[in-house]
């Protein structure tokens, strides 16, 4: 997937110059979608077809082969293969392409195609949906406005030079027309998508409208950029990242006393409540350290999983929790954060959560981590990702493997057996740098290290 800029607004906000110079500047892809409806309108024109009468021009659709084709940088939209990019520029395909956009059919119509490009090439794509329906994923979304008549205005010149006979009045007529079909049709309306940035250009120049929109995603799109680049280079696992900024975890971090009282305070409450209801042992505390900034990798059977390796444990874990979790009550989200949990954005390498794990080590807490990644159902150990070793060798913190037990479901009464094995340190293992022969050997060991610990 490539860079992806949406630019929405109303008819005439001068999205199309705007994008173009914008395209040219930052060697983007322009597509105009508007181009792709002003195509089925001349297409249904051209056969004698109201563009307003839903069922001929759906019933048009299935023989009509719209196509995008790019020469010297421009766009051509090629209609069975006649190239009508000059052909679609007049008010009547205007005001057709504004009827036949309001069907759903000839929106679904050219939504893959849409689509298809955007996800092969960095774009920059203008229309009335794009950062809403379109590609609602997009990395950079501009909405567009200026006033009517400056809209007006700005076409009517525009349509003079090209000796067009149309008066202001109707020029500034067929613009509030536009705008109320877009605005008010049931499907795709125009609208600013939630996250756009609304950017007024009615009393701004050219220049300074594509000052100011080619800073806003040069600003975000450089960000994107530099995430996918990182994305595409995990996926090819080269080393993992570049962690020279990231220095080992300084051990002995005091925290806040109070909020160790109450946690332990906390912990013999819940450990007594629940001794009420499992047949609960803990094996190996020993092996605990006493002191924070540990990782704590186990193996996943339930969601009781943070809380049973919190319980024997005297300095407060944090943990990072699937995403999805956060997106659900807000009381249990506001609980599991209470408890340490942070999210992490599952199989997609998180960053943030990665640094979110190297400062929580930092501040003294330990992390908790389920290195399958996901709850096992049989209680057989799975394969386990990279993150806990990336995280251990970068951080230089011992890793304290889990073995959590019980069999079948867990239900009242039912023995549960959590077990603590000897600390797995980095060092010992002479792993000093994430590369991919360290990660893995780390990775292995604390892997069968957990497998020895369920049983
Ligand atoms: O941007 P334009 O004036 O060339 O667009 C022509 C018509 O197509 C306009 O009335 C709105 C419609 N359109 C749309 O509904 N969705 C888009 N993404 C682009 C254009």
């Amino acid at each position: 997937m490539g860079i992806n800029v949406a630019l929405d607004g109303p008819s005439g906000a001068g999205k199309s110059t705007i994008a173009k110079r914008i395209a040219e500047k930052l060697k983007f892809v322009y597509v105009d979608t508007g181009a792709l409806y002003r195509s089925i309108a001349y297409s249904v024109i051209s056969q004698g077809i109201d563009p307003a009468d839903k069922d001929k021009v759906t019933a048009a659709l299935p023989d009509m082969s719209i196509e995008l084709a790019y020469r010297g940088g421009a766009q051509h939209v090629l209609v069975s293969g006649e190239d009508v990019s000059d052909k679609i520029r007049t008010p009547e395909i205007s005001m057709g392409a504004s009827k036949v956009s309001a069907m759903p059919e000839v929106r679904a119509f050219l939504f893959d195609l849409q689509r298809d490009i955007a996800r092969k090439n960095d774009i920059i794509m203008d229309g009335r949906d794009i950062g809403t329906v379109v590609l609602p994923e997009a990395d950079v979304k501009i909405f567009l406005t200026a006033s009517a008549e400056e809209r007006a205005n700005r076409r009517y010149k525009e349509l003079r030079e090209k000796g067009d006979p149309s008066t202001y009045e109707e020029v500034l007529a067929d613009i509030n027309q536009r705008d109320y079909n877009d605005i008010h049709r049931d499907i795709s309306p125009l609208r600013k998508a939630d996250d756009a940035v609304e950017v007024d250009s009615t009393s701004m120049t050219l220049d300074e409208v594509i000052e100011h929109i080619a800073g806003i995603i040069n600003d975000r799109a450089g960000k994107a950029k530099t995430q996918k680049k990182t994305d595409g280079e995990r996926k090819e696992r080269k080393p993992l990242l570049d962690f020279s900024e990231v220095e080992p975890v300084k051990r002995g971090r005091k925290l806040n006393p109070v909020l160790l009282f109450f946690y332990n305070l906390l912990r013999f409450i819940v450990i007594g409540m629940l001794k009420l209801w499992f047949n609960l042992k803990f094996e190996g505390k020993e092996n605990i350290p006493k002191d924070g900034s540990n990782i704590f990798a186990s193996n996943h059977r339930s969601y009781l999983d943070p809380v049973l390796i919190c319980l024997p444990t005297r300095i407060p874990n944090t943990f990072m929790a699937k995403e999805e979790l956060f997106r659900t009550n807000k009381f249990f989200v506001w609980l599991i954060k209470l408890f340490g949990a942070f999210p992490v954005s599952r199989g997609k390498g998180d960053m943030g959560a990665i640094n979110m794990s190297f400062e929580k080590l930092n501040s003294g807490r330990n992390l908790v981590i389920f290195p399958e990644g996901t709850r096992s159902h049989d209680g057989k150990v799975g394969r386990g990702k990279t993150g806990v070793a990336l995280i251990a060798a970068v951080a230089q913190c011992p890793v304290i493997p889990v073995g959590i037990n019980f069999e079948g479901k867990l239900r009242f009464r039912r023995k549960i057996v959590v077990r603590f094995g000897k600390p797995i340190s980095p060092e010992q293992l002479k792993v000093t740098t994430p590369g991919p022969k360290e990660l893995k050997l780390l990775r292995t060991t604390i892997m069968d290290s957990i497998i020895e610990l369920v049983h």
